[in-house]
Order: C-alpha cells, then sequence, then structure tokens
C-alpha cells in the first residue's frame, strides 16, 4: 500500500525520489508526487495514474534544483485517485509537505477541529489533516522533528508519516506506527524508503525502525526517538541482494522473471538447513526444543498466496509431525475468538512481512501466550520483528504483484518447519527426514525442467484470450495448487476463475460446467492411487458435460490421456511435493494470458503488493 521515499544529501534529490518511487511503484500506483525544497520553497507536483504521469507532468514543467526531497506512489484508501488526492499535501501555507502510507482513524475529527479553526483542506484524505496540523507546530515555533512528534501523539491508525519544511532544508523526519518504512545509510546522504528497493542503488547499508518512532535524516546523520521523545536505536543490518535483482533482466515483466528465478529461489530456501551431521538446522528458530515439542495444536494464519501455502503445509505438517493444524485467514482470525494457549504454535506466513489484517492476528495471539513464528522473504519487516521465531524464505525481492517464487519459497519453509519439528518431537526417524531432504534438494532441477516446458503452455494461454471463465480442480495438496491458479488468473487476467476441491463438484460447482469451458485439473501423482483414481473420475464427469480438460499429470500416467484435451507434463515427484512443480504452468498461463490481453501484469488493476490496511 503506498511507496514512499525521502532523501536528503548531495545529489539532486528528484532523480533520487523519482528513481525510488519507479522501484516502489508494485506497492500502489493510483496516483504518485514529489515535493522538494528549493530556496525557501516547497516545488511540488503530483499526478493522478502511474509514474509516468508524474515523469511527463515535471518533463513539461521542470522542478527547480533541490538536494532535499520526498515522493510518494499512492494506492488510495481516503479519496478517489485524482490529482486532488494525490500526495505529497502540503499545510495551508505551503510551508510543509507531508506524504503518508496507512489510515489515520481519527481524521474526521481532526478535520472538522482544523476547519473550526478557519483551515480549508483542498482533498478528500486523511493525510492532509496532518500536513496541517504539521505546519501549526512548525509555524509556532517547533523544529521539524519535535513538530512530528506533537502531531504522532494525536493521531489514531496505522501511518508512515513523511515531511519537509520548507525553511529547514537540512532534514527529512519521518514517523511510523504499525507500517513500514526504513533509514537508508549513506554517505554524505541518508534515504528512506517504505523498503529497502527505493535506495538500493545508493546504499545496501539500512536500519530497521521499531514501532512508534520518530526518525530524523540529515546529510551527516539519522537520530531516532520514540513518540515519547526518548531517544531510541535501530538495527543496522546489511542488505543481501543488490540492484540487479530490483531489475527486470531482460524480461517483459517482473513477474516472468520471478517465475524463472523459482529454482534459484528454492534453491536459495534450502541452503544451509542441515548440520554437517545431517541435522535440519532452522538459524532463526527462536524456540527451544522443549518448547516445540509441548506444541500440541498449530494454526497456521495468512492472506491470498501465502494462505494456500499454508493449506498445503497444513498436510505436510500433520503427516510428519501429527499434530493438528488449522489454516484461517488471517483477516478472520481473531473476530472468532480462537481458542489459543501457550501450547498452541502460530504459524504466520507473509512475503511481504508487512500484511496488517496478519500482523494485527499475531499480535491477538501474543496475547493469548501463544508462539507466534512467522515465514517472511522480507528481513526487518515487521511480521518477523513482532515474532518468537521466524523462517526466512531466501527468494530475493519480489516486485511483481502476483506472488510467485514467494509462494514456492514459502512451501519450503512450510516442508522445512514440519520436518524440523518431526525431528524434534520424534515423530520420524532421521533416515525418513533425510529422504524427504534429499527429495527437496531436487525440486530446483524439476521445476527448470518444466519451465522448459513453458513454451506450450504460454501457446495455451495464447488459445484462450477470449475465454471469460475457467475453472481449477485439485484434490489433497493438488486442492490449494488449483486455488492459487484461480486467484493467479483472477488477479492478472480479470477473468472469473475458481478453484474447487474435485470431490465437492458433484455438490454444486459442477452446474458450472458448459461446452467449451476450460477445467484446470491436478492430477495427483500414481503413487496415491486412490486419490488419483477419484481425480480421473471427476475429470469424466467435467468432461462429459463438455468441459475442456487440460490435466497436469506426472509423467508416464498414460491412463488420464483419454480424458483429457490437453495434457501438461509434471514431473514425477511425491505427493506432498507435488505443488512445487504443479502451480508453475498455472503461473505462466496466467501471466501470458494477461499479456495478450494486453493487461499490466505486474501491477493489476485495483491491487498493490503490499496490504498494509485492514
Ligand atoms: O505479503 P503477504 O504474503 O502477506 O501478502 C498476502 C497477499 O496479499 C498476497 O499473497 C496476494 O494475495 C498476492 N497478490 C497474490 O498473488
Amino acid at each position: 500500500m503506498c511507496g514512499i521515499v525521502g532523501y536528503v544529501g548531495e545529489k539532486q534529490a528528484q532523480d533520487v525520489v523519482i528513481e525510488g518511487l519507479r522501484r516502489l511503484e508494485y506497492r500502489g500506483y493510483d496516483s504518485a508526487g514529489v515535493a522538494l525544497v528549493a530556496d525557501g520553497t516547497l516545488a511540488t507536483e503530483k499526478r493522478a495514474g502511474k509514474l509516468a504521469n508524474l515523469e511527463k507532468a515535471i518533463a513539461d514543467h521542470p522542478l527547480p534544483p533541490a538536494t532535499t526531497g520526498i515522493g510518494h506512489t499512492r494506492w488510495a484508501t481516503h479519496g478517489a485517485p485524482n490529482d486532488r488526492n494525490a500526495h505529497p499535501h502540503p499545510g495551508a501555507d505551503r510551508r510543509v509537505a507531508l506524504v503518508h502510507n496507512g489510515i489515520i482513524e481519527n481524521f474526521a475529527e481532526l478535520r472538522a477541529e482544523l476547519e473550526t479553526g478557519g483551515h480549508l483542506l483542498l482533498s478528500e484524505t486523511d493525510t492532509e489533516v496532518a500536513a496541517h496540523l504539521l505546519e501549526v507546530e512548525v509555524e509556532s515555533g517547533a523544529d521539524l522533528t519535535q513538530a512530528m512528534l506533537a502531531v504522532v501523539r494525536r493521531l489514531e491508525g496505522a501511518f508512515t508519516l513523511v515531511a519537509v519544511d520548507a525553511q529547514d532544508p537540512s532534514r527529512v523526519v519521518a514517523a511510523r506506527r504499525n507500517s513500514p518504512l526504513v533509514v537508508g545509510i549513506g554517505e554524505g546522504e541518508n534515504f528512506l524508503g517504505s523498503d529497502v528497493s527505493a535506495f538500493i542503488e545508493h546504499t545496501r547499508e539500512a536500519l530497521e525502525l521499531g514501532q512508534d518512532q520518530v526518525v530524523t535524516i540529515t546529510r551527516a546523520g539519522v537520530s531516532v526517538v520514540g513518540f515519547d521523545g526518548t531517544p531510541a536505536v535501530g538495527r543496522r543490518y546489511h542488505v543481501d541482494w543488490d540492484l540487479s535483482a530490483a531489475e527486470k533482466d531482460g524480461h517483459d515483466w517482473f513477474m516472468r522473471k520471478e517465475i524463472y528465478e523459482q529454482p534459484r529461489a528454492v534453491a536459495d530456501s534450502l541452503l544451509g538447513r542441515r548440520t554437517p551431521e545431517g541435522h535440519l538446522h532452522l538459524d532463526e528458530m527462536r524456540l527451544s526444543d522443549q518448547e516445540l515439542r509441548d506444541v500440541d495444536k498449530i494454526i497456521i494464519i495468512a492472506c491470498g498466496t501465502s494462505f494456500y501455502a499454508g493449506m498445503v503445509a497444513k498436510y505436510a505438517l500433520e503427516h510428519w509431525t501429527r499434530v493438528p493444524v488449522e489454516v484461517e485467514l488471517a483477516s478472520e482470525f481473531r473476530y472468532r475468538d480462537p481458542i489459543l494457549d501457550y501450547s498452541t504454535l502460530v504459524v504466520a506466513i507473509s512475503q511481504s512481512g508487512e500484511t496488517a489484517d496478519t500482523l494485527q492476528a499475531i499480535r491477538h495471539a501474543r496475547t493469548q501466550r501463544s508462539k507466534v513464528l512467522a515465514i517472511c522473504n522480507t528481513n526487518g519487516s515487521t511480521i518477523p520483528r513482532e515474532s518468537d521465531a521466524v523462517i526466512y524464505t531466501h527468494a530475493g525481492p519480489e516486485i511483481g504483484v502476483a506472488s510467485t517464487k514467494g509462494f514456492l519459497t514459502q512451501l519450503v519453509a512450510c516442508y522445512l518447519l514440519a520436518l524440523y519439528l518431526a525431528q524434534v518431537k520424534g515423530t520420524r526417524y532421521g533416515d525418513e527426514i533425510d529422504q524427504v531432504m534429499a527429495q527437496l534438494e531436487e525440486m530446483p532441477g524439476h521445476i527448470e525442467q518444466v519451465l522448459a516446458a513453458g513454451q506450450t503452455v504460454y501457446e495455451l494461454a495464447r488459445e484462450h484470450v477470449d475465454t471469460r471463465a475457467v475453472l481449477f480442480l485439485g484434490r489433497h495438496a493438488g486442492y490449494p495448487v488449483a486455488l492459487e491458479g484461480a486467484l493467479k488468473l483472477k488477479e492478472l487476467a480479470y477473468i472469473h476463475a475458481e478453484g474447487f476441491a474435485a470431490g465437492e463438484l458433484k455438490h454444486g460447482p459442477i452446474a458450472l460446467v458448459e461446452d467449451g469451458l476450460p477445467v484446470f485439473c491436478v492430477v495427483p501423482p500414481q503413487g496415491r492411487d486412490q486419490l488419483r483414481d477419484k481425480m480421473v473420475s471427476g475429470i469424466q464427469e467435467v468432461r462429459a458435460r463438455g468441459a475442456r480438460t487440460i490435466c497436469l499429470v506426472e509423467e508416464g500416467d498414460d491412463a488420464i490421456t483419454p480424458y483429457a484435451d490437453v495434457v501438461i507434463r509434471l514431473p514425477k515427484v511425491p505427493v506432498l511435493l507435488q505443488p512445487l512443480v504443479a502451480v508453475v504452468p498455472l503461473q505462466l498461463f496466467a501471466c501470458e494470458l494477461a499479456t495478450v490481453m494486453g493487461h499490466d501484469v505486474d501491477q493489476p488493476r485495483n491491487l498493490a503488493k503490499s496490504v498494509t490496511v485492514e
């Protein structure tokens, strides 16, 4: 939700800020804007729509040179995505400018108070209220840092605010509560960003901020204080990926690049997980063996694609550890008054580590004394920071809004967690764990093999350019794959797509089947003959009613051929690991279909990469 950049240094702030916004645009692309401090005045430009509109406006009417500035790319919450509601918002006298990510919940009463005091607010946003309040403070003599402290104490909700004062070009000040913000530490320059990609081409040294902190950056340094004004220190870390990871690398879309990075990402996520003696070892696992042995129930919470990773994890965890597992949508979790105690392990899966629904769910779990383990791809993000333990996936930055390598590496982390628990609890023998680890280590090669056959899937996608509905069927671990395949099509191709457990079809959804309807069928490996045979019956049922069956089948399973209009071959892998290969053709299909339909694959309409509002 919204990307934020701040800069103070020796370079042209406009260039640094616009480049940062380009890298953050995946977070929101309803509008974009910049504010620079130039010769004691604010120079601002903002435009509805994508960053390109802002760039064109600046090319038509260049901004003055400046070395201090802020910028914003918006995912709209309050007010339509138009020029007026675009950030930055100035105060009444255009002395301060402010950008914001999040929601200020008490904005209506603050707005009424300002209007009663004679302030004229020009937008429908909650943000403008904060800009006016901030300006009131600086005009009464406070410096920008003190002014920010005074304002944040009055705000309720979740927010990152970043501001500049036209009369103080030496600093950019930001505040953070329940919304992401990192500091980039340079030499003679410093940066602020919603995530490190905002400044990765300038520095790989970053500072993680805590909740309820205000940070001031100047050319000379960075200082952090709590909302109560007491000095604080952030955690400094080195970013272990570089600019090339944030580039498209010759691909038309980040999503396509990220699909093809999956063999590497899976291999990286498996790296260094075993001791020389062959034991599984998860170095960010901050829970003791005894705490894990005490676990008698696991609840997995997540949203979207991460939720489907959780659904796959349930099969693996229950099978290998015999501990009952519930999987719950994070947005629903705390409202049902879940039964939790100290022996419940809550596993929060989040690629971004910033999803507000998931964050609120883990906070609820911790108030009930449950231990929380995060599976996350983003170092320094809020969810792992607020968890008792974390397994980081090593996918590298995922920029395409549709999650791909994030999903596969989450699956790997879930398998690792399940095997680790099995090791600690003794529910699997060491040689069984070794065997699964060896199978996992073969998965990058299998994924390569699926990708190598990508052209066939692309051709299939091109044949479906006029299709308006698609169904996906799966069973067991293939069921979440079906759901994920449908989600990818919905979010990228804007097609009505539904995933079903194949056995459930006859209880209603089969009524949707009509002549020519494409139905993707994820067929379980032959090794699970009962499951597979039932799936084959399901395929026959839909085909008998006119469906065009597109079957994802392991190599060597020829019995399926008579019932398949199209066969997509999958490598022979164990049933629990099959999602790692079965989902790949579905990702390729959605990416290619959206491309030929002329959609923006990396920035689908109405979406944002990281959903930091509930
Ligand atoms: O960052 P998270 O994993 O917490 O994000 C959860 C969902 O918002 C995310 O998976 C979303 O569904 C993706 N756009 C799916 O491709």
